[in-house]
């Protein structure tokens, strides 16, 4: 049994408007999603600024309404309340964010920023909640006087360790990291992703690693969810996904990542180009008439992708 199973997560945010307010129409920010989550893994959300990835991430942890679908934990539905609380999913499930400045108390030390969910979750004497906290900070490489600094007296690298801290205080079986290096220097960013992993690998956490560029979640993934307009076009492991796109939508993705290799510029170039005139024109073949892509066509036992069922080979009718 998957950790998580998310079943055709429908999240839908109605748009009021008019002299009455009434609902005019809604945002399918996340329309039909499902992809499941074992223990230990890291499943990588990947999709361009407003595809739906955070909506999902949100969903799941229970910060947006969902609108249908479900979202099994261990096998029991956590849209309803009375499982979340059986299953203790509140604890089991934690968040981290890509904007630590904000998603920290500006006014609370470090010690109280780590201890809020011991105080909400467990039953700590002062003594052993101290303990507890040192032991978090040392766990992301951070020194006891850190205890005491308030999140502004940190670099961003630092703050997003403090937000890890927080978020392995409980134990959690699953992080949602929600772009959590995309606001560090490269070079931070990368000891960052390490120690995220290992974490994962000292307590078997499972990730849902939410970014914009594939770059940065390659190294990170077992699986990976390409997202595009609300729902998945691409699903695979990470071999599938970077040696062997399907979806014209991942293939632009992936010429997305710069080549850091000089040698290797001028073939990249052309490879972007021929993709980016393959999008153009043959986009209007891998989305319906409602510019929604298509159902999942399964590939290979591992590998899905939204596709035609001429595989987009041929010029497909002009939307709208
Ligand atoms: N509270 C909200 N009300 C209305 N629309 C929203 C709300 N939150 C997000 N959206 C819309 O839902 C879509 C998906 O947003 P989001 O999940 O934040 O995407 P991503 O994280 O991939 O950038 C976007 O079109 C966004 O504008
Ligand atoms: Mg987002």
């Amino acid at each position: 049994m998957s950790l998580i199973e998310v079943k055709n997560l429908k999240v839908h945010y109605p748009i009021r408007g008019g002299f009455f307010n009434r609902v005019v129409d809604e945002v399918k920010a996340v329309d039909g999603v499902s992809f499941s989550i074992d223990e230990g893994e890291t499943v990588g959300l990947v999709g361009e600024s407003g595809s739906g990835k955070s909506t999902t991430g949100k969903a799941i942890i229970g910060l947006e309404e969902v609108t249908s679908g479900s979202i099994l934990y261990k096998g029991k539905d956590v849209v309803k309340k009375s499982h979340r609380r059986s299953m203790k999913y509140d604890e089991a499930v934690q968040m981290i964010f890509q904007d630590s400045m904000s998603s920290l108390n500006p006014r609370k030390r470090v010690e109280d920023i780590i201890a809020e969910p011991l105080r909400n979750f467990g039953n700590l004497s002062k003594d052993e909640e101290k303990l507890r906290v040192l032991q978090l900070l040392d766990i992301v490489g951070l020194d006891a006087d850190a205890l005491y600094k308030y999140p502004h007296q940190f670099s961003g690298g630092q703050r997003q360790r403090i937000g890890v801290a927080r978020a392995v205080a409980t134990d959690p079986k699953l992080i949602i990291a929600d772009e959590p290096v995309s606001a560090l220097d490269l070079s931070v960013q990368a000891q960052v992703l390490n120690f995220m992993k290992k974490i994962q690998r000292e307590f078997n956490i499972s990730y849902l690693f939410i970014s914009h560029d594939l770059g940065v979640v390659r190294h990170m993934c077992d699986k990976i969810a390409i997202m595009n307009r609300g729902r998945i076009v691409e699903f695979g492991t990470r071999d599938d996904i970077y040696d062997n796109p399907q979806h014209i939508y991942t293939k632009r993705l992936l010429a997305a990542i710069p080549e850091t290799n000089v040698n290797n510029r001028e073939a990249h170039r052309k490879e972007r180009l021929k993709i980016e005139a393959e999008y153009q024109n043959n986009q209007s073949a891998y989305y319906d008439a409602d510019g929604m892509a298509l159902p999942l066509v399964q590939i290979s036992d591992t590998h899905f992708a939204a596709l035609p069922e001429d595989g987009g080979q041929t010029n497909g009718e002009v939307n709208g």
